[in-house]
């Protein structure tokens, strides 16, 4: 490729030298899948030294060949190949093929969604993208939502608007412009014992601190037992204190259990509390067979969809969805320099006013291809491979007398362990990664366990049947 060429443009060079960078970038990609395991097995030790080695900022470039060749031979061989059948730990999912094509227009014409001027297109797709999202997940006029870098984004945007929305109304007391108000140390947020982090992490940030963050026991289903939870709250607001908000997981990480969304809209209504939904794993499900797990989402105030999980899109895609569009003015604030109040009059839309981030992806990009390109019967049949298998997986160790599972699974999500002990379990673990299989693992009432999360449709029953066997001989 000609180094002369810097950015992409009209000019012929210009194209030419994209089209040979990311062509050759292609087949280097393609190249380095050689088999169908997930990692090269590299210990890290290794693979820190090699790396170590590399140029870095020489003082010439060096040229694409050069960065390329490199590409190939360090680098490439060690990424984690996220389609691999034999990748299972996370809620990190392989990618459908049509959306690396719209990451790649993405990054050609680097649109960013704070102001209409920096993406008009992309600005009116993520508004459109937005509205449908919302009725997809039941909600009605004056609703609205953003993009976001994911669900930890998206819970924290919901817990800072939620919380600023509770204290107007409840305090008449304006967060934004005053800061908390004298009683602050009395906020409390109620999640799941095992919800996502993402929660403390937020709680910190708003300074209330991680004390603010009461965890509600999970039931046998590892659901919030909704009894336990009532009681919890009802004592902490007779003793004085100042219940907000509580979030019900649709999908928690390690089991993919669903909080009932029902019973908690209950309980958040008579005590005055606001409710999020983070159905970040769960959000999925709203296109599978299966839809009627997951209850009724709109009974939430606000909700979190991640499109870089279940949806299978690539790294980063999520928005929050909010009940009341005007919740998301937490975020307004205007600039001279970038979203003035007489362009917006004039119909110039500034996402910027709704978010968090300033400079900001256009990820709606991304639902929109794979949507229109898969549709509801395209999307419903990987939702339900993935569930199908789940409980394909479930139903055949459940039966094993070498294996122990303790929950059915509602989503895409297994938790299970071999008899025999943590270190039994610690260990097949590490040997099946040096192999090339990696799975999950996790801790379940003091014990070690392992997790598969099945979120590749390509995974068939034989090779789940040929993973069990690898796992009891590892
Ligand atoms: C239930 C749940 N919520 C939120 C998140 C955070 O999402 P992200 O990793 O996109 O920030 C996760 C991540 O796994 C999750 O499992």
């Amino acid at each position: 490729m000609r180094s002369d060429s810097t950015v992409i443009s009209c000019r012929e060079e210009d194209k030419a030298a994209l089209r040979e960078a990311v062509t050759s970038a292609l087949d280097a990609i393609l190249d380095s899948f050689h088999d169908d395991s997930a990692f090269s097995g590299i210990n890290p030790y290794e693979l820190r030294k090699s790396i170590s080695k590399l140029a870095f900022l020489p003082e010439h470039g060096e040229g694409w060949d050069a960065v390329l060749h490199s590409l190939r031979t360090d680098i490439l061989p060690h990424m984690l190949r996220t389609w691999s059948p034999s990748y299972m730990p996370h809620l990190h999912s392989p990618a459908l093929i049509e959306s690396i094509a719209a990451e790649l227009i993405i990054a050609a014409f680097n649109s960013s969604m704070d102001s209409w001027d920096q993406g008009p297109a992309a600005t009116e797709l993520e508004v459109r993208t937005i509205r449908e999202l919302c009725k997809l997940l039941g909600y009605g006029e004056g609703s609205d939502g953003v993009f976001t870098s994911g669900g930890s984004q998206s819970n924290i945007s919901a817990a800072i608007a939620l919380r600023d929305r509770f204290i107007s109304e409840h305090l008449g007391w304006d967060v934004k412009k005053r800061g908390l108000p004298d009683d602050f140390r009395k906020l409390r947020i109620y999640v799941s014992e095992i919800s996502h982090f993402s929660f403390d992490k937020g709680s910190h940030m708003m300074g209330l601190g991680y004390d603010a963050v009461v965890k509600l026991p999970a039931d046998h289903q590892e659901r919030i037992d909704l009894e336990k939870a009532e009681e919890i709250i009802r004592r902490d607001y007779e003793a004085g204190l100042c219940p907000f908000l509580i979030a019900a997981t649709i999908g928690t990480t390690d089991f993919g259990s669903i909080d009932s969304v029902q019973g908690l809209r209950k309980i958040a209504d008579r005590y005055g509390m606001l409710l999020h939904a983070d159905a970040a794993y769960g959000s999925g499900a709203v296109l599978s067979s299966y839809s009627g797990r997951l209850g009724d989402l709109s009974l939430a105030d606000s909700i979190t969809v991640d499109f870089h999980k279940m949806f299978l899109l690539p790294i980063s895609a999520s928005a929050l969805l909010v009940k009341d569009g005007s919740v998301l003015d937490a975020f307004q604030l205007h600039a001279d320099y970038l979203n003035r109040e007489e362009d917006e009059e004039d119909g110039y839309i500034n996402l910027v006013g709704k978010s968090l981030q300033t400079t900001r992806r256009f990820d709606a990009l991304k639902v929109y291809v794979s949507f229109r390109m898969r549709g509801r019967d395209g999307y419903r049949k990987i939702m339900d491979t993935a569930i199908g298998n789940a409980d394909y997986f479930y139903s055949r160790i459940a039966s094993d007398p070498d294996f122990i599972a303790p929950i059915k699974p509602e989503l895409s999500s297994v938790v299970f362990a071999l008899k025999g002990g943590d270190d039994r379990n610690k260990a097949a673990r590490r040997k099946l990664l040096a192999e090339g299989i990696v799975i999950g693992q996790t801790v379940f009432s003091g014990r070690t366990m392992l997790k598969f999360t099945l979120l590749n449709p390509v995974l068939t029953h034989e090779h789940i049947d040929m993973l069990i066997e690898r796992i009891r001989n590892a």
